[in-house]
């Protein structure tokens, strides 16, 4: 204890003092902890610290404790470690698959020169997107939050079938990767003190894949080791982001790498055994998806979420907990012509709905209306494909999620809609508020206009209030000109983030209101787990 302070005090006068900058050395029960000074800021990063170790020869299992460093000071200088991807995405895969590990679970942590454990700020945790199978927590540098007095930590956890498999097995129930996320939150709350942040004060935050996970996160029945949540576009609702689990895909990997087998046991035996790249080589052959699902139950084994994504539900711990929830006004986008080749309506609701072919080829027309009138699948209509596509993937399921909190009294819950676009682009795609939040993969070289510029003011203030205080805008300025108020039962202010920023009501009211309609009927016909 003695030597804990001793070295947080060191860590001060280090950056206050007259000493020449030393870069900042930080106790932890793992051992001493040495990071380094940022050039672009006043803040310390600690890179590429182990929160969990994943036992090798049993990869697919769950997370051992941290282990203690080997060295007497564990310099956190190197993140290039990610975990196995297996995404199809743009980010995903541009990596060396010789810096990918399953013994992945390392963290990043971003800390104001000013914190400390005398003065400790607010922190953040960042779960990455990639739809659970690719992304790393490594890319997301963000110097303009951390200088509005915030410690910043991003995650990385398992991905693909190291993270996502949920078999009818107990060794591999499902939901791995939300499991490493826990075991990060863990980490946080016993050891940020030590890095200037107050572990009492934590915003779990989240993108796509990421912010799915955080609502899974809130609504799990673990303890709650955050106070606030930032969910952008994704949510356990949308059709896309909790599935079913497939029970066999142990054994397709391991079938298509050579063993012919039927039993999950000796599939993963073998699979443990396997190079990574060649596991995440052919679930990508085999283009398989690796979602969140509702985990069987096992006597012995503890499950995290066992339920289907409908009847999630935790008022206990999600009563009076600030939420900032939201989406950009164009998720989804079409791919060349694709998207006229088949009845993308039909297809759609196919595959979602259990329905006899009949009924859905007539709900499947009753939607196509709605969007399209009688106009046939042309070119012509691509606009009202991304419209649909958007509404069914993103826009309702998070309308739906908000009504959900209301449900369970989070409070307050502010809502926003991401409409700023660069001149030319039709409306803001999925992850555009990436770029302004965060400084990734050093994007930041290139030249932004003074309108950008403001908008990462923005984006950073209204994020560092909402972080700090709970309230994004707490008063108005010339930067936020607006005071963004929060959801309540019946009404649906939201703030559109945009140019001229603005308090609109309820975003695309008539074709939310369509979707309403369409899940009061046909909801229970939902395809899920039984
Ligand atoms: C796989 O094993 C089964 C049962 O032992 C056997 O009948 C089958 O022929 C094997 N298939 C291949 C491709 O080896
Ligand atoms: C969180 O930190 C902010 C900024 O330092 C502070 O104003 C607020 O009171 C803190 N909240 C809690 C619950 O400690």
């Amino acid at each position: 204890m003695k030597a804990f302070i001793w070295l947080n005090i060191l860590f001060l006068v280090n950056i206050h003092g007259a000493l020449p900058r030393v870069d900042p050395l930080v106790l932890i029960n793992q051992g001493l902890v040495k990071g380094i000074k940022a050039s672009d800021g006043d803040y310390s990063k600690f890179l590429g610290i182990p929160y969990a170790k994943v036992d090798l020869d049993d990869p697919f299992g769950p997370a051992q404790a941290a282990p203690e460093f080997e060295e007497e000071i564990f310099h956190a200088h190197d993140n290039s470690r990610k975990c196995p991807q297996t995404g199809f995405g743009p980010v995903e895969s541009s990596g060396n698959s010789e810096d990918e590990s399953p013994d992945c679970l390392q963290l990043n942590i971003y800390s104001p020169s000013k914190a400390s454990t005398l003065n400790p700020m607010p922190v953040l945790v960042w779960i990455h997107g990639g739809g659970f199978s690719g992304g790393n927590g490594n890319q997301y540098e963000t110097p303009n939050l951390i200088e509005q007095g915030i410690v910043v930590v991003t995650v990385n956890y398992r991905l693909g079938p190291y993270g996502f498999m949920c078999l009818d097995d107990p060794a591999v129930p499902g939901n791995q990767g939300l499991k490493d996320q826990y075991a990060a939150l863990r980490w946080v709350r016993d050891n940020i003190a030590a890095f200037g942040g107050n572990p009492y004060n934590v915003t779990l935050a989240g993108q796509s894949a990421g912010s799915g996970s955080v609502l899974l996160q809130l609504y799990s029945q673990k303890e709650k080791l955050f106070d606030k949540v930032i969910a952008q576009s994704g949510t356990p609702l949308s059709p896309d982001m909790f599935v079913p689990g497939d029970p066999d895909l142990a054994i397709q990997l391991a079938n298509y790498l050579g063993l012919n087998t039927t039993e999950n046991q000796k599939a993963l035996e073998f699979l443990a055994k396997t190079h990574h790249s060649l596991v995440t080589g052919a679930a990508r052959s085999l283009s398989m998806e690796f979602r969140p699902c509702n985990e069987k139950s096992f006597s012995g084994v503890e499950n995290f979420i066992d339920t289907d994504a409908y009847a999630l539900s935790n008022e206990k711990k999600i009563k009076n907990t600030p939420i900032l929830i939201g989406n950009t006004d164009m998720e989804m986008h079409v791919d060349g012509d694709d998207f006229l080749e088949k009845d993308f309506f039909y297809t759609r609701l196919d595959e979602k709905f259990s329905l006899e072919p009949d009924q859905l080829k007539e709900i499947a027309e009753i939607v196509r209306h709605y969007y399209i009138g009688d106009r046939p699948i042309t070119k012509d209509v691509e606009s009202e494909a991304v419209a649909f596509q958007s509404d069914f993937a993103f826009n309702h399921p998070i309308q739906d999620t908000i009504t959900n909190l209301l449900k369970d009294n989070a409070n307050p819950v502010y809502a926003y809609v991401f409409t700023y676009v660069e001149s030319g682009e039709e409306g803001a795609p999925h992850g555009a508020e990436l770029d302004y939040l965060f400084n990734m993969n050093q994007l930041d070289d290139k030249v932004r206009s003074v309108t950008e510029h403001m908008m990462v003011d923005r984006l950073t203030t209204l994020w560092a209030n909402f972080i700090k205080y709970g309230n994004p805008t707490p008063e108005t300025s010339d930067l936020i000109p607006v005071k963004w108020s929060p959801v309540t039962e019946t009404t649906r202010p939201y703030l559109n983030i945009v140019a001229e920023l603005r308090m609109e009501e309820r975003f695309l009211k008539e074709r939310m209101a369509f979707w309403e309609l369409f899940q009061s009927v046909y909801g229970k016909y939902r395809k899920t787990v039984h």
